[in-house]
């Protein structure tokens, strides 16, 4: 039996998706260009030519979506806003048409009792700043802080929970270093830069939010992270290990929380990051929360004719895969999470995403059966609940994602969601995991009536 009662009381729970991923409406209203428009339509970059041309429609279906999320009873959503629909390129006039989407959705949220989180930058930067020099030049995390400011004007009177930036990892290294995402760069110095700029975002937005919005704000980042481990025992691998725990984890935690950058990686990369005066102070100012995205651990061996870190994650024999194939490890859910707690101490933490891709079936009575999905999603609440034990200050946690959705370079194919979507038609059906999902949401509540004052 599934034993979540050592939840705090006032736990949040809730589900996440990403602007890119769900809304479609590409051209619609205003909406300029972004870096994802641009990747996804070039030949080769995305799993059977997929885009996010249409996606879930969700620009024109959010009623439905949010009515999908009552019937999950969920109380918070976490979603990004897109850059390129509120400043359409990327500095210089907003976009009102833009602006009012996402108004609409905050009060369609609110009158469903839903809990508002949102994000600022999942990805989807402006084409035209990517054009001037993207995440690799300063101006970019200005331009950042600017429509930030914009946005936390417009819906900081009723939006209280603020992420910055998602996933610094993925914008950085898969995006600039690996070229697996866009904008699809290969080369270590603009990817260290990258990174710089991006952290750096991150404190003149957490700034902006704060001098805009009328509620006070809970701000924080999100970071995916993920335990490492060497391969075998041999000293180049449990080097290896290291390096990989310093690429993946403290490149990013280490700064936030006033270390600076990491003085192994700074030797490893041989690339100093563009680093002013009173950047790290910015970077790391305090913030209310941190998010943390889990998927998999990493074991790692070394690999020197790789690309700096040098590092080289393999398959762990014997473990279960989901569709990604990413191995299914709950244990370093409840590790990351109690490392990073005693480590960094964060005042508050958010799993703001965890979740896995299944080949879901339809039966023929059109129910969707994702006993995998089930078992995945329960694993992981134990993690979080055993972190919770072992002292880990964990606030709440978001299922990825509320529906299938356009899964970045691998398109359409894996399947996220606890709903599934029909692209045909665009029908939503709640899948197992859902009403699993539902119905533990409803027993910890009942388990703890008690306010739903903010905890964070
Ligand atoms: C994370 C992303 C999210 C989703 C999941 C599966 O890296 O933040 O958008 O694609 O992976």
């Amino acid at each position: 039996m599934l034993d979540l009662s050592n939840l705090p009381p006032n736990f949040i729970w809730g589900s996440a998706t990403a602007a890119y991923q769900i809304e479609g409406a590409v051209t619609e209203d205003g909406r300029g260009p972004s870096i994802w428009d641009t990747f996804s339509h070039l030949p080769g970059m995305v799993d059977n030519g997929d885009t996010g041309d249409v996606a879930c429609d969700h620009y024109h279906r959010w009623p439905q979506d949010v009515a999908l999320m009552r019937r999950l009873n969920l109380e918070a959503y976490r979603f990004s806003v897109a850059w390129p629909r509120v400043v359409p390129a990327g500095t210089g006039p907003v976009n009102p048409a833009g602006l009012d989407f996402y108004d609409r959705l905050v009060d369609g949220l609110l009158e469903a009792g839903i809990r508002p989180f949102v994000t600022l930058y999942h990805w989807d930067l402006p084409q035209a700043l990517q054009d001037a020099g993207g995440w690799p030049d300063r101006a970019t995390a200005e331009a950042f802080a600017d429509y930030a400011a914009v946005v936390a004007g417009r819906l900081g009177d009723r939006v209280a929970d603020w992420n910055t930036v998602n996933e610094p990892l993925c914008v950085c290294w898969i995006g600039h270093l690996e070229g697996r995402m866009a904008p699809g760069e290969r080369h270590l110095t603009r990817a260290v830069h990258a990174s710089h700029h991006v952290l750096l975002g991150h404190g003149l937005v957490n700034q902006a939010i704060r001098a805009s919005a009328q509620l006070p704000p809970a701000v924080g980042i999100v970071l995916n992270l993920s335990p490492t481990e060497p391969g075998t025992d041999r000293p180049e691998d449990v080097a290896a290990a290291r390096r990989a725990d310093g690429h993946i984890n403290r490149w990013w935690l280490d700064p936030l929380y006033g270390r600076g950058y990491p003085a192994d990686m700074l030797d490893t990369y041989q690339v100093d990051p563009p680093v002013r005066d009173g950047d790290l102070e910015l970077i790391a100012a305090p913030t209310e929360f941190l998010g943390i995205n889990y998927y998999f651990r990493q074991v790692i061996v070394d690999d020197p004719d790789g690309h700096a870190p040098f590092i080289r994650q393999i398959p762990v024999p014997g473990s279960v895969e989901t569709a990604m194939p990413w191995e299914v490890y709950a244990k370093g859910l409840e590790d990351i999470l109690v490392s990073v707690a005693q480590t960094y101490q964060p005042r508050s933490i958010l799993v703001t995403e965890n979740g896995s891709a299944w080949a879901d079936t339809v039966e023929p009575t059109g129910e969707i059966h994702d006993k995998e999905r089930v078992d995945y999603l329960e694993q992981h609440l134990e993690a979080v609940r055993d972190a919770v034990v072992r002292g880990a200050p964990v606030d709440g946690y978001f299922a990825w994602s509320l529906l299938d959705n356009f899964e970045w370079a691998y398109g359409y194919d894996k399947r996220f969601g606890l709903v599934r979507v029909d692209y045909d038609t665009q029908e939503r059906t709640i899948k197992a995991s859902g009403r699993r999902y539902a119905e533990l949401i409803r027993a910890h509540r009942a388990a703890h009536p008690v306010t739903h004052d903010a905890v964070i």
